[in-house]
C-alpha cells in the first residue's frame, strides 16, 4: 500500500507540532520533528553566534531520513523547506498564523527582544511560504490558517480526507 509522504512547515509557533502529531496519531502515519531528530543525532555543523542555535547539518539530516521517506507515510515537521529533496513530498503544507495570535504564543515561550521580533517578522513577510514556493511545485503547496482550534480541527479533516484520496488514486 502506497502512502504519502507529507511536510508540515511555516514560522516557529504557526502549529506544525501540535498538527503534525495529532495528524500522524488518527492516521497511523510516521511523524518526524527535524529540529529533535537533529538534536537527539547531533546532526550539527557549528553554532550561529547571532542566533546561539546551533547550524543543522543538512546533508546528514537527508542521509538519515531518506530511507524513511522511500518507504511513505511520514509527516515531517520542520521550520525550513529548502533542503528537502523535492521528490520527498507529495504535498506540502504551510501554517500561517496572524501576528496577534504568534506573538502571544512566542511571548508565552519566553521569546522576547531580537527572536521574538525575527519571527513575528518572518511571519509577516510569508518568509517560509515563499520558500515553499521556490522549492516545490507550486500546485503541492498550500497555505493552512492556524490561528484557533477550530482552524486545527479543519486542518486535520481536510488533510485526512486528502490522505484518503491519495491512497485511492495511488493504489
Ligand atoms: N490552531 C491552533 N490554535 C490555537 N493554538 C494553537 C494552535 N496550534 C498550535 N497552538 C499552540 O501554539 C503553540 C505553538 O504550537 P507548536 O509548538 O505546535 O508550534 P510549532 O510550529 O511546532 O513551533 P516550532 O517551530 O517552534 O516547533 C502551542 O502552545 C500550541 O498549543
Ligand atoms: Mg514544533
Amino acid at each position: 500500500m502506497r502512502r504519502p509522504n507529507i511536510l508540515l512547515t511555516g514560522t516557529p509557533g504557526v502549529g506544525k507540532t501540535t498538527l503534525g502529531k495529532e495528524l500522524a496519531a488518527r492516521v497511523g502515519a510516521t511523524y518526524v520533528n527535524v529540529g529533535d531528530l537533529a538534536k537527539e543525532g547531533e546532526l550539527y555543523e557549528g553554532f550561529d553566534e547571532e542566533y546561539e542555535c546551533p547550524i543543522l547539518d543538512e546533508d546528514r539530516v537527508i542521509d538519515e531520513l531518506e530511507d524513511k521517506m522511500n518507504e511513505g507515510g511520514v509527516i515531517v515537521d520542520y521550520h525550513g523547506c529548502d533542503f528537502f529533496p523535492e521528490r520527498w513530498f507529495h504535498i506540502v503544507f504551510v501554517l500561517r498564523t496572524e501576528n496577534s495570535f504568534l506573538y502571544d504564543r512566542l511571548e508565552n515561550r519566553g521569546y522576547k527582544g531580537k527572536k521574538l521580533q525575527d519571527n513575528i517578522q518572518c511571519e509577516i513577510f510569508q518568509t517560509i511560504y515563499e520558500e515553499a514556493m521556490s522549492s516545490y511545485k507550486e500546485e503541492i503547496v498550500h497555505q493552512l490558517p492556524s490561528n484557533t482550534p477550530e482552524d486545527l480541527e479543519r486542518n486535520l479533516d481536510q488533510i485526512i480526507q486528502w490522505i484518503e484520496q491519495w491512497m485511492k488514486d495511488n493504489n
